[in-house]
């Protein structure tokens, strides 16, 4: 096996939390508001997707991670996971305040599980009963430690490294491009870094967790995860924008490309991390399948192409992400 690099402890990203706190109150979000006002309704809209994808996200993991801190292996991640759980009240804490204040989102449609703005969200109809049921699992099991390591695989590995953090990416660039909205892009850069500690830790945990003879679970439950992951990326319930023109078009797509292949570099890479290569080339044929499936899936339900194999179609994209 070739060396490794090494990954923080659980106690050495504890010490890193203690020395990266924020607060949302300094962010002060009513900065942004009058941004808003004058923002087109196409990127005020794509704008407030992702934002509510991400919340919806968050709430979800502040509802779940309890399990995992209650059956940590070590006392040193139950200690670091606790930090974990204050990061995810916050950022909820954020996306809340953010949606209610600068985007003016009223907060029936953010409490409703049926209101449009869920029901836009991939994330909230396909991959979170999949977290739900695995770190009930956890708890239902006692803590069995096998039990325990596959939840970690579908909080941290999955739902944050592979789903969330692209998203994270690409909103925040999306932000920037806008411009204007300060608090969104201090908000989100506070965000981002404290979802780069918690990947961390799901790498640390997972890796650790290979070495002491859970690489089948580890394993197993990661390649089965990503044919969902990738049906959250695509989204096929959703109708995609896909511009007439063929500049637009392919402009549009190749974004979705790009998106979709920092995802797959991200699922790689941790595959690698842990300490799974050997599984390479398997999670690169699931990851193409269910590439394959969701354009299928998209292309029934809307009767049209989805616009990232159109454009592929129409020899304005050479696909990165899942060929
Ligand atoms: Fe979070
Ligand atoms: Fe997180």
């Amino acid at each position: 096996m070739t060396a490794m690099v090494t990954l923080p402890s659980p106690r050495d990203l504890y010490d890193r939390w203690e020395s990266q706190q924020w607060s949302v109150a300094r962010v002060e979000v009513g900065r942004d508001a009058s941004r808003w006002e004058t923002l087109r309704p196409v990127t005020r809209r794509e704008l407030l997707v992702a934002l509510a994808e991400l919340e919806i996200g968050e709430v979800c993991v502040t509802q779940t991670l309890s399990s995992l801190v209650d059956h940590s292996p070590t006392e040193e991640d139950r200690i670091y996971l606790c930090t974990q759980l204050a990061d995810e009240g916050r950022h909820v804490q954020f996306f809340k305040q953010y949606l209610l204040g600068p985007v003016g989102v009223d907060p029936a449609e953010l409490e409703q599980p049926d209101s449009e703005l869920s029901l836009l969200s991939a994330y909230g109809q396909i991959f979170e009963p999949v977290l739900r049921d695995a770190t009930r699992r956890v708890r239902e099991s006692g803590g069995d430690p096998a039990v325990w390591h596959a939840g970690v695989v579908q909080y941290h590995l999955v739902t944050e490294g592979v789903i969330a953090a692209p998203s994270l990416k690409r909103l925040r660039e999306f932000v920037r491009a806008v411009g204007g909205l300060a608090a969104l892009e201090e908000g989100l850069s506070n965000v981002a870094r404290d979802e780069t500690r918690h990947l961390t830790y799901g790498q640390t945990a997972a890796r650790r967790g290979v070495q002491n003879g859970f690489a089948e679970v580890i394993g197993q439950t990661y390649l089965g995860a990503l044919e969902q992951a990738v049906e959250v990326l695509v989204n096929p319930g959703r109708k995609a924008v896909t511009p007439v023109i063929r500049a637009a078009l392919a402009h549009h797509a190749g974004q979705l490309d790009e998106q979709w292949s920092v995802a797959r570099n991200r699922m790689l890479r941790q595959l690698a991390l842990i300490g799974l290569d050997a599984l390479r080339d398997e999670a690169e044929r699931a990851w193409e399948r269910a590439f394959t499936r969701a354009f299928a899936v998209y292309e029934q339900r809307w009767d049209a192409p989805h616009p990232v194999p159109k454009a592929a179609g129409l020899g304005l994209l050479t696909p990165r992400a899942h060929v």
